[in-house]
Order: structure tokens, then C-alpha cells, then sequence
């Protein structure tokens, strides 16, 4: 009883002398109550969470975080492990749930060990019952060549992951176009008129380049896989298969020509919001967003949506995922990476809330802040 009552003072004792400091603290253990983004960002053993390029679920109350796994160094930039699960309630708090999708150790494998593994997205469709994992494949030894598409699947959201295959999306397939598209616009392979339809009608028969990438599924249960494609110029946004395992040849072209990277896509009163980046390797630049009445298009380009001091650089980071906080309106989280390419363990993670002027969006840096932004 006595020490009971001693634990429950030194519990308070704790919070006492760690309030103010946006985490509580009992037996080294401490418990977040905001977040700092750009801070090292401890897991449940205290270890710095390690999921970059990462991308969210929200399954039966849970939200899990899927992200790539760094090693140490520059060679951290390729998949030495695989892809890292955390799982959370409350957002601030995670707990490391392992390695959700290994690399492989035979090196014939697609996701040989030292392959480049990128944005994995994880969904969860509900007619297979079956959690699906989209990524970007780069193939082992051969740079950013292979730019495909990998998916995986797993019956639990913590993984195993089980390695389907990885391929360029939509080979022989032509564009779909929104109805009033003008004709200048639209492809035609015997005169391409710039360089970006160059790449598409070159990758025509094998497939498009899929490289930075997310998921997006829509309220019909529709899921979309938005990739950066034809040589990093035109972001494509192409339809799966009903169990989201494959593409089914229905795609379309956005903002062609102009570099969009690392697209982050999500909903909000019937209107469709994308978030990407310029191009520019592992620098940062500035952020870019548009927004559509349908996910095929036509897609309006609205400019930067960050801003105040560091906004035309994303604060240091680059877009990955946008989460709709469940339970809660118009609450959305951009969520960024600040990428350490020399020490790639060290990566950042810059999560911000994002703020609505009618249907327009605004994103402001903060240092530290909590859920409670949202009303
Ligand atoms: C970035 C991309 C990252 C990674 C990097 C490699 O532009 O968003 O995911 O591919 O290039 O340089």
C-alpha cells in the first residue's frame, strides 16, 4: 500500500517537473503530448522512429505508420532491411511493430536486399479483407533506372508482407482524358510536342515510369496509385483493380511537363486536394498543390501552399502523406520528410497541420503544437 501511494507520488512528481515540456515522464518512459517536428521523435524504446517516406493507415481505432527503414551512412539511401511498422492511438506515441515487409536475401529477387525501396503506402481493401502495400521499386545495381512499381500484401496490418510483384504500370494504354480536355493537350505518339510526351509514348509499350508514389482510396472504395512518371516531368494518376492489387489501364496525366514529385493526396468536401514537390533530388524546394472535382482530372494548380519564413523550401522537407485524423473535421496533418542523405538514420519528420480558408489550404510552420488545433 505504501508503495503504492510512494508511486503514485513520484508519478506526479514526474509530471510536475516535465509539464510544459509537451511529454510526461515516469521511469524514463515518457509519454508525448504534442508534436515538434523536426526533433528526433522517440519510439516506445525510445528509439528514433524510423519509417521515411512514410504513409499512414487508420484500421479499427489504430493508426499505423509504414515507412522506409535507413541504415546509417549514404548506403542507408538503399533497402538494407525493409519496410518499418509503428503502430499508435493518439499520434504522438508509437510503438515499433518490426519490420512489416523485409527485403529479400536472394539477390534475383525484385526486392533484393541493397534494391532502392521507396514511399511505401498501405490499404486496406475491403472485399479480399487483405492490407495492400504499394512502394517504388528501383531494381538492385541499377540506380533509378527500373522506375516500377512494387506490391505486396499481408492478412494482418502489422505485416508479414508478402511480395506480389513489381512492374511499370499500363503498358499500351492511352491516357484517359476528363471531358472537355483541350486537344492540345492530349497525346499523340506520331507527334509528341514536348519532352514529356516524348517519355510517354517511348515507355508506351513497356509501361510508365512509376517512381515517388502514394495510394489514395476514395469513398466509392475506388483506389487510386498517384506516381511521379515520364522521367520525373508529369505525375500520372491511374486506377487499380478492384482488390488493389494491379492497375486496370484507366490513368490520367496531370500538370505535364512540370517535375511534380512526392504526391500526397486526400479528400475533403467532395473536393480532391494533391500536395507535391518540385524535383530536386534530396533538396528541398517548394511545395505545390492543386485540386480537382474528380481524381482523373482536370487538376487545378494553385502554387505554393506553405507559408511565412522557409516556406519556398517546405520548411527543409518534402511531402509524403496527408492524414485525415480520424473523429475529427477538416483535420488534416501534411506530413514531410527532412531528408539526411549523408546519414540517412537520421532523417526528420515534419508533421504540420493543414489550415482551410474556404476550399483554399495554408500551411504554417510550428515548432511544437497539438491535436487540439483542430476543432
Ligand atoms: C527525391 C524523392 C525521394 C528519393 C530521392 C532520391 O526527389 O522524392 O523519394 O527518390 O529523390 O534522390
Amino acid at each position: 500500500m505504501r508503495s503504492k501511494a510512494l508511486a503514485i507520488v513520484v508519478f506526479f512528481a514526474a509530471f510536475i517537473l516535465t509539464a510544459g515540456k509537451g511529454y510526461t515522464q515516469t521511469n524514463s518512459k515518457k509519454t508525448f503530448l504534442k508534436f515538434t517536428p523536426g526533433a528526433i521523435w522517440p519510439d516506445n524504446k525510445g528509439v528514433h522512429i524510423n519509417a521515411h517516406g512514410g504513409g499512414l493507415l487508420y484500421d479499427k481505432g489504430m493508426y499505423y505508420w509504414f515507412g522506409e527503414h535507413k541504415v546509417a551512412g549514404e548506403r542507408g539511401n538503399s533497402a538494407m532491411v525493409g519496410v518499418h511498422c509503428y503502430s499508435s492511438k493518439d499520434l504522438y506515441n508509437w510503438k515499433d511493430e518490426g519490420i512489416a515487409l523485409p527485403v529479400s536475401a536472394d539477390s534475383t529477387s525484385d526486392i533484393a536486399q541493397g534494391c532502392i525501396l521507396e514511399r511505401p503506402k498501405v490499404v486496406y481493401n475491403r472485399k479480399s479483407k487483405m492490407y495492400v502495400m504499394w512502394f517504388h521499386l528501383e531494381l538492385k545495381g541499377k540506380g533509378y533506372s527500373a522506375a516500377r512499381a512494387g506490391v505486396a500484401v499481408s492478412k494482418k496490418p502489422t505485416g508479414p508482407y508478402k511480395f506480389l510483384k513489381s512492374y511499370r504500370p499500363n503498358p499500351n494504354s492511352l491516357p484517359f482524358y476528363p471531358a472537355g480536355t483541350p486537344a492540345d493537350e492530349m497525346v499523340d505518339c506520331s507527334r509528341p510536342k514536348n519532352e514529356s510526351d516524348q517519355f510517354f509514348c517511348r515507355d508506351l509499350p513497356g509501361g510508365q515510369m512509376a517512381r515517388d508514389m502514394t495510394v489514395f482510396v476514395d469513398d466509392d472504395g475506388k483506389a487510386y496509385h498517384v506516381y511521379s512518371s515520364e522521367e520525373n516531368n508529369t505525375i500520372q494518376v491511374a486506377e487499380l483493380t478492384d482488390d488493389y492489387t494491379g492497375h486496370t489501364g484507366k490513368f490520367s496525366r496531370v500538370y505535364i511537363g512540370h517535375q511534380t514529385e512526392a504526391p500526397a493526396v486526400f479528400k475533403r468536401n467532395g473536393l480532391y486536394y494533391m500536395i507535391g514537390s518540385g524535383c530536386t533530388g534530396w533538396a528541398p524546394n517548394a511545395a505545390r498543390w492543386f485540386t480537382s472535382r474528380s481524381m482523373f482530372g482536370p487538376w487545378t494548380f494553385h502554387g505554393n501552399p506553405c507559408k511565412g519564413e522557409g516556406s519556398d523550401k517546405t520548411y527543409g522537407g518534402q511531402s509524403t502523406y496527408i492524414l485525415p485524423v480520424s473523429g475529427k473535421k477538416d483535420a488534416f496533418i501534411f506530413m514531410a520528410d527532412k531528408w539526411e542523405h549523408k546519414n540517412a538514420i537520421d532523417g526528420r519528420y515534419l508533421w504540420l497541420p493543414i489550415a482551410f480558408k474556404g476550399n483554399d489550404i495554408e500551411i504554417n510552420w510550428s515548432d511544437s503544437w497539438d491535436l487540439s488545433v483542430f476543432k
